[in-house]
């Protein structure tokens, strides 16, 4: 099958594809090495002689390439490809040209690269143990082990990893073998992954981790002090959102699916590893507020890690799809009213984003080239402008049933693949005859959709929302001192809101230029559990309102906001607001970046790095 190009890997995934990866790790926490054998197989593609295989592979120190069966060694060298990866060349003899198969033993040290995050035990919610997370998406993997880092290309995989005793090992793996003692005390882990999956889905966490059940196929793994909060948190709705998951998209593969509650410091809400998703210890409210984050991650399950995105220029085909699907989830289990509140935060988002964003990322296919880091594009657009482009093809069905059902047939076809959206469209029209011609509709081409910046041409009706969002508008109204006296809304029913209902309210007063710091004032008096709160989504929103209000007064809060947490999606829109703020809000984003910046994942820290250099120009 020929490989579509992908501009982000240089691997020659059009002359070979991998068919299984096996690597042997063996981590030493205390030098942050991670020292690995891999026996990588390979199939060619071609009929043609090959005369090497090009593997992506980024600050790993590769010191021998053997061929498997007879142990020859193999020439090897490693050229610069781009900031974000390197190319190892591996040149094969003439008695190999030929071979349709092919096994080799790389032997390696890894452990500086990007997908790595060692973090010392004091940076730990229980400060016990050191802790080692790895992150693949987008591009990071390259530097976990020599591979085809690409979307487009999937095979299985396994692993063992050798570790000091004392600490437990997880993997984003189907398959789990109980650990056993080495000779030397140490322990030895072993993961299977039985599914084809691209090479960014592979994840390991090691450290002082547990885990307690949280439903019949699922349990939660956290440092101990958080697992009763995370167990609480997670008990019985995960299974439900799967439960309800296959039901609208067809069965659930992946046989377990658990939960892993990272240290503070994890740049993401969620990340969708398979069997095992990684969530930010942000999601232990206590009042399950948000969990919607987990029915994302699950939506995965179909969208991205069982049909993924050919190339991550069109990325909305793993996370728009995944709105979509998240919200149907919700819509079954919470309501449409509920659904439609939170798809409204999504498009506040949305909208407050393309205020900023440089033209190539308001694109739903997003120009790629080997030098824009897939990662730098990451933003609202595939989400939330994917989400809108997902609901206009629902618009052009009959009803919701309609598109499950088409979704589903999605699934089916494309399953354990890459598809791009030209296979959507065609499989689209397929499915719906009689809906040719509908991609050129005008104002509503697909190729609109697709490759024109700026807002989407169509957003969704969310009127079933508003019986929750007109009260959030209108006292937010009221605030801003837009409403007459007579008009006044009960100011105490906030209180009782569900969160998303207090996020809208608090959307509101964030498109204002600013609100003046004395009305700040009052509202931070009279809604305390507002200003004061430990709700991460209401956290974010606050702080932004502060700063660019000026509300110095609430500084503190913001600062102390940065210092717990490291999500990206809080930490930038933050940062973004303090470096266009006042000269005490540019303050605090140098001091806030000096005590976190050893904290932090260091994408994350790059990227404000960038903020604050163009804040000093
Ligand atoms: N796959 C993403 C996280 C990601 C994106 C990691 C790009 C690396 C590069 C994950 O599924 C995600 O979208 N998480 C969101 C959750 C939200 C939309 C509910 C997040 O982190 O906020
Ligand atoms: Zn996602």
């Amino acid at each position: 099958m020929a490989k579509p190009a992908d501009p982000s890997s240089v691997a020659n995934a059009d002359v070979f594809e991998p068919t299984h990866y096996h690597c042997d790790f063996d981590i030493v926490f205390e030098e942050k090495r991670v020292s690995g054998t891999e026996r990588l197989t390979v199939k060619k593609r071609v009929e043609h002689e090959a005369n090497e295989l090009v593997l992506d592979s980024h600050d790993i120190d590769v010191k021998q390439i053997l061929v498997d069966d007879d142990g020859i060694p193999l020439k090897f060298d490693i050229r610069p490809f781009t900031k974000y990866g390197s190319a190892l060349h591996i040149s094969l003899p003439e008695s190999l040209r030929r071979r349709d198969e092919l096994t080799l033993v790389i032997t390696f040290v890894a452990g500086s690269g990007n997908a790595f995050d060692w973090l010392k035990k004091e940076q730990t919610a229980g400060k016990k143990l050191p802790y080692l997370y790895t992150q693949g998406q987008s591009v990071l993997n390259r530097t976990f082990f020599p591979c085809f880092d690409s979307p487009a290309v999937k095979s299985t995989w396994s692993a063992t990893v050798k570790i000091a005793a004392e600490f437990n090992v997880v993997m984003s793996a189907s398959h789990w073998t109980p650990s056993v003692k080495l000779p030397d005390g140490r322990l030895e882990y072993r993961f299977d992954m039985k599914i084809s999956v691209p090479v960014y889905l592979v994840a390991l966490a090691a450290g002082d981790i547990v885990s307690a059940p949280i439903g019949p196929r699922s349990r939660v793994w956290t440092e101990p002090c958080m697992l009763d909060k995370a167990q609480n948190e997670f008990d019985g709705v995960t299974e439900e959102y799967i439960k309800t998951g296959e039901r609208l998209f067809g069965p659930y593969v992946w046989d377990r699916y658990d939960l892993l509650v990272m240290p503070p410091s994890f740049p993401y809400g969620g990340m969708e590893n398979p069997c095992l998703t990684f969530v930010t210890p942000t999601l232990l409210v206590g009042d399950r507020s948000l969990t919607d984050v987990v029915m994302h991650e699950i939506s995965h399950s179909w969208f991205g890690n069982l049909v993924t995105n050919g190339s991550w220029s069109e990325f909305y085909l793993n996370e728009g799809f995944t709105m979509y699907a998240q919200r149907r989830i919700c819509t079954e289990l919470l309501g449409k009213d509920y659904t439609c509140l939170e798809a409204a935060t999504g498009i506040a988002l949305l909208k407050r984003d393309l205020e900023h964003l440089e033209p190539n990322l308001t694109r739903l296919r997003v120009i790629l080239s080997p030098d824009v880091d897939p990662d730098d594009t990451y933003c609202e657009t595939p989400y939330e402008k994917g989400f809108c482009f997902v609901s206009y093809l629902r618009s052009l069905t009959d009803s919701d049933e309609t598109f499950d059902a088409f979704l589903r047939a999605y699934v089916q076809k494309f399953q354990y693949k890459s598809v791009l959206s030209d296979d959507l469209f065609k499989f689209f029209f397929e499915y719906f005859p009689h809906l040719k011609g509908v991609e050129s509709t005008e104002g509503f081409e697909f190729s609109r959709w697709l490759d024109t910046p700026g807002s989407p041409p169509y957003y969704p009706d969310l009127s079933a929302g508003e019986s929750l969002t007109k009260p959030a508008e209108k006292l937010a109204a009221y605030w801003l001192g837009k409403l007459p006296e007579e008009e006044k809304p009960d100011v105490g029913a906030l209180e009782k809101w569900p969160t998303y209902q207090k996020l809208h309210f608090l959307d509101q007063l964030l498109v204002e230029v600013s609100v003046p710091a004395q009305t700040l004032a009052t509202l931070a008096t009279t809604y305390p559990f507002i200003s004061g709160t430990h709700n991460a989504e209401i956290r974010l929103r606050w702080s932004q309102i502060t700063i660019k209000g000026n509300y110095t007064d609430d500084f503190f809060n913001v600062k102390a906001f940065l210092l717990s947490q490291g999500k990206q999606k809080y930490t930038i829109p933050i940062y973004r607001e303090l470096v266009n703020g006042s000269a005490e809000a540019k303050k605090l984003a140098l001091e806030a970046y000096e005590e976190t910046k050893n904290l932090i994942h260091a994408q994350v820290r790059e990227r404000i790095e960038r903020l604050l250099d163009d804040m000093k120009k």
